[in-house]
C-alpha cells in the first residue's frame, strides 16, 4: 500500500465531503426555481448538489423506510415543493394518510381530497380512475397531440399516500382499481408518490399496485431499513442510516446517497 502511494504522482483524491445530518429546507432550491428539472428533494453525496425529481417524465415515486426514518417528512417536503412548483390550476393533490400525520402538509389551495380511512380513499381513487379513463388517449390520437398532450385539459393530479401498508391490506386495496390505467399515468397527468414501511416490503412487492409501479420504472428512495429484507427497488437493499438519509434509486443518475431536505413540522 505504501509503495502504491509512493509511486502515485497524480493529484491526491479529494477529501470526502460529508453529507450533513440535517439539511434545512432553506438550503434547497425552492419548488419554482428549476421547473425544467422538477423539484429538489435533497443533496447528493458526490457533489453535495441538489437532486431533483421530475414527475412529468417520471410519474411514479416510492419511499421505503423503517419507522422514524423520515418517510412522512419527505412527503411533507415533496408537498411543499409541488405547491411552489405548480399553481392550483396546474396541479392538485390527493392525500391518503391513515395515520393523520400529514394533516397540514398540503396548502389548502392545492388540496383536492384528504383521505384518513379506507372508505374515503376508495371514493377518491375511484374518482382518480374515472379521470384517468376519461383522459386516456383514444386510438385516433395523432403523434402531435400525444407529444403536446393537448387532448385533455385540467390540473395534473398528484396522489400522495403515506403508510401504504395500512392502505393495502388483506381486506383490500383502494388503489387496486388504478392498476389497469397506470401505464397511461404520464400521458394523462396523474402522478403517484407512495411511502411504505420497509418491514415486510419484499413481500409487499407482489401486491399488484406496487408491482405495477415497479414494472413501470418507478424511482424512489430507500431510507433506513433492514438489509435482510433483500432488494427493495432497482436491485438495491436498504441499510441502517440516520433519519433523512437515503439511497436515491433514480432512473438517470444511478443510486447516490442523499440527505433529504428537512422541513420542520408546523405547530
Ligand atoms: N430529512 C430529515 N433530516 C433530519 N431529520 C429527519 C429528516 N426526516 C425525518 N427526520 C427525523 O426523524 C423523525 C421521524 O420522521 P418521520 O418522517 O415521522 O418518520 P417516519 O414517517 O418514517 O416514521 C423526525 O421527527 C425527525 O426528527
Ligand atoms: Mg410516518
Amino acid at each position: 500500500m505504501r509503495a502504491v502511494k509512493a509511486a502515485w504522482t497524480g493529484a491526491p483524491a479529494p477529501a470526502v465531503r460529508l453529507l450533513p445530518r440535517r439539511l434545512p429546507v432553506e438550503q434547497l432550491p425552492k419548488g419554482f426555481e428549476y421547473p425544467q428539472h422538477g423539484i429538489a428533494i435533497g443533496i447528493d453525496e458526490t457533489n453535495l448538489e441538489p437532486v431533483f425529481v421530475d414527475f412529468e417524465s417520471d410519474p411514479f415515486f416510492l419511499i421505503f423506510g423503517e419507522s422514524e426514518s423520515g418517510k412522512t417528512a419527505l412527503l411533507r417536503l415533496i408537498a411543499k415543493q409541488l405547491c411552489e412548483r405548480y399553481s392550483p390550476e396546474q396541479a392538485r393533490i390527493v392525500v391518503g394518510d391513515y395515520r393523520r400525520t400529514m394533516l397540514e402538509a398540503v396548502a389548502p389551495s392545492h388540496l383536492l381530497e384528504y383521505a384518513p380511512m379506507a372508505s374515503a380513499m376508495q371514493l377518491h381513487m375511484d374518482a382518480v380512475n374515472t379521470v384517468m379513463t376519461k383522459r386516456a388517449p383514444k386510438p385516433d390520437i395523432t403523434p402531435q397531440q400525444l407529444r403536446d398532450r393537448s387532448w385533455w385539459t385540467g390540473p395534473q393530479l398528484f396522489v400522495l399516500v403515506d403508510d401504504f401498508e395500512l392502505v393495502a391490506t388483506n381486506s383490500g386495496n383502494p388503489l387496486a382499481v388504478l392498476v389497469e390505467n397506470l401505464p397511461f399515468a404520464r400521458d394523462v397527468g396523474i402522478r403517484f408518490i407512495v411511502a411504505r414501511n420497509q418491514a415486510g416490503a419484499s413481500r409487499a412487492m407482489y401486491e399488484p399496485f406496487m408491482q405495477r409501479m415497479r414494472e413501470l420504472g418507478a424511482q424512489g428512495v430507500l431510507l433506513s431499513g433492514d438489509p435482510q429484507e433483500g432488494d427493495i427497488l432497482g436491485g438495491v437493499r436498504a441499510r441502517p442510516m440516520p433519519p433523512g438519509r437515503a439511497t436515491f434509486v433514480s432512473r438517470k443518475r444511478g443510486t447516490p446517497l442523499v440527505q433529504l431536505g428537512w422541513l420542520p413540522e408546523q405547530r
